[in-house]
């Protein structure tokens, strides 16, 4: 199945330091494109399966409108799943999607989310890139600091599920995410980076390279147990003009599954 590249969105939408997506109609529209056919639905679906419990647990961080979930949790009926959305924007607009198993938490995922409860599965679709700060170094300590909460979360066989975007520089190791950081993380050239097609000129977002995901992933100590790169997703046909000023040789999109390293690493993850 194709999907189109995250849809642009107005950065005026942008309050607080959080990202109000919740309030776009183009991120409603791409999240409703969200079903049991998604690559990604599909992939967590096996490792639920795979895992063989009868019930499996989940939380899904910055889970927007629930699309992710709700797919998840009526298409796999073995083992019978219930997910929690935890998203700080989740009834900006009454546009989450009702679903038996599927409950929201208006909350950010950070020091301040209360459980104790312990998950099969922790899900980050498409926001370990929004969890910013307002420098390189603490944007790091941002990312390590949810992904250090949620390996905290996990029962003893349980897996973190990851969609990313990976952007694989021309040079260097990570150059080209710490340019879109630059540029979408400053007003002053908010401009240059609509110009370049980024939806989230002015509020800032930190992708990575492979290696700079797998960096902070082993900072961590969790490990990649699969993967599963999306060969038709849209957005990794960035034209050539978009790439040069990105000095980005290539983008794609995957799932990782991560566990606690030393745990069950397939050899070819
Ligand atoms: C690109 S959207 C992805 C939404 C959803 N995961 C999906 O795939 O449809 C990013 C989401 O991250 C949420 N978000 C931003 N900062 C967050 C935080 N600190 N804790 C939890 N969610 C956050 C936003 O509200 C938004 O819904």
């Amino acid at each position: 199945m194709k999907a189109e590249a995250y849809p642009p969105m107005d950065s005026s939408d942008n309050k607080d330091g959080l990202r109000k997506e919740l309030s776009d109609e183009k991120f409603i529209a791409w999240s409703k494109g969200t079903s049991e056919r998604s690559y990604d639905v599909q992939s967590l679906i096996e490792h639920l399966q795979k895992a063989g419990h009868a019930e499996a647990i989940g939380l899904d961080i910055g889970g927007g409108i629930g699309a992710f979930a709700k797919a998840v949790a009526e298409s796999c009926t073995n083992p019978k799943v219930s997910i929690t959305v935890v998203d700080p924007g989740v009834d900006a607009l009454d546009q989450k999607m009702e679903s038996p198993n599927v409950e929201y938490q208006l909350a950010p995922f950070d020091e301040s989310y209360p459980s104790d409860q312990k998950f099969d599965f922790i899900i980050f679709r498409t926001v370990l890139h929004h969890l910013i700060s307002d420098s390189e170094k603490n944007t790091y300590e941002t990312q390590i600091a949810a992904l250090s909460k949620a390996k905290s979360m996990l029962k003893d066989d349980g897996i973190i599920f990851v969609t990313e975007n990976f952007y694989e520089p021309m040079f260097g190791n990570d150059l080209t995410s710490r340019i879109i950081y630059a540029v979408t993380s400053s007003n002053a050239v908010a401009w240059v980076a609509r110009k370049l097609g980024a939806n989230t000129a002015g509020e800032g977002v930190r992708f990575r390279s492979s290696d700079s995901w797998k960096q902070l992933q082993d900072t961590v100590g969790l490990e990649v147990v699969d993967s599963l790169r999306y060969t038709d997703w849209g957005g990794a046909n960035m034209p050539f003009w978009q790439r040069l000023p990105l000095l980005c040789k290539e983008r794609f999109q995957a799932v990782q599954v991560l566990k606690p390293a030393g745990k069950d690493a397939a050899p070819n993850a």
